[in-house]
């Protein structure tokens, strides 16, 4: 069974998709930490990120795990290390590479294969997953999905002013939404939930509701 959550960058995909995941049970996939490890271990290696054969050939050799809230790079643990601003400021190059995404999409339906999942992202639900049992669309308002990140930011060390993130957040959105492979929409059977001004709990029950319902052995 797969259950798809796709959305913005801080519209609490993650968080949502993870609790979701743990109280059904299911195998949790953070597919943006994929596009992120690449992104790592590229601008470690000072491989250019619009260099797309040399990335793409990189990329094929990492061997990506998770483990539990961990996130390995051949073995290394760069949990954080993808999460800080310059990553995500690189992400873009290694979204747009076509033979990244085309192998890093068959490494997730790998992940599922057999298994419960709930997978998030922005293709998940239209590219990697039409098949998918049960698709969402997370959403929240520009301000609140920065104050998010902001948060997450101060938490790893980092400190940026709001206006400074929602002028990143925009220009990534757009860069998602516009790009000619995979762009982020939502499919349109996904049911789209705007989180602004809801704690967690309350958005993953009415996921787990809306779950239960359509798959009733869950
Ligand atoms: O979700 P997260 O912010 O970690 O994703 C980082 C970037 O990776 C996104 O901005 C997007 O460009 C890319 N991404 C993607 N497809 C996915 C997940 C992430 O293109 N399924």
């Amino acid at each position: 069974m797969i259950i798809t959550i796709d959305g913005p960058a801080g519209s609490g995909k993650s968080t949502a998709a993870r609790v979701l995941a743990e109280r059904l049970g299911f195998q949790f996939l953070d597919t943006g930490a994929m596009y992120r490890v690449v992104t790592l271990v590229c601008q470690r290696e000072q491989i250019e990120l619009s260099r797309q054969a040399i990335v793409a050939a990189r990329a094929e050799s990492i061997h990506i795990q998770f483990d539990g809230h961990k996130v390995l790079a051949d073995g290394v643990d760069v949990t954080d290390a993808i999460r800080t601003v310059d990553v995500t400021q690189g992400t873009h190059f290694v979204a747009v590479n076509h033979t990244v995404r085309e192998l890093l999409g068959t490494l997730q339906r790998r992940a599922a294969s057999g298994r419960d999942i709930v997978t998030e992202g922005r293709d998940q639900g239209t590219v990697v997953f039409p098949e998918a049992e049960c698709k969402f669309f997370l959403t929240a308002s520009p301000e609140e999905r920065a104050r998010r990140r902001q948060h997450d930011l101060e938490r790893r060390g980092e400190h940026l002013s709001l206006s400074e993130i929602l002028a990143q957040q925009t220009a990534r959105d757009r860069r998602d939404e516009e790009r000619a492979v995979a762009p982020l929409k939502p499919s349109p059977v996904a049911i789209r939930i705007d989180t602004s001004h809801r704690s967690v709990e309350d958005v993953v029950g009415q996921l787990e509701g809306v779950v239960r319902q359509r798959i009733p052995i869950c």
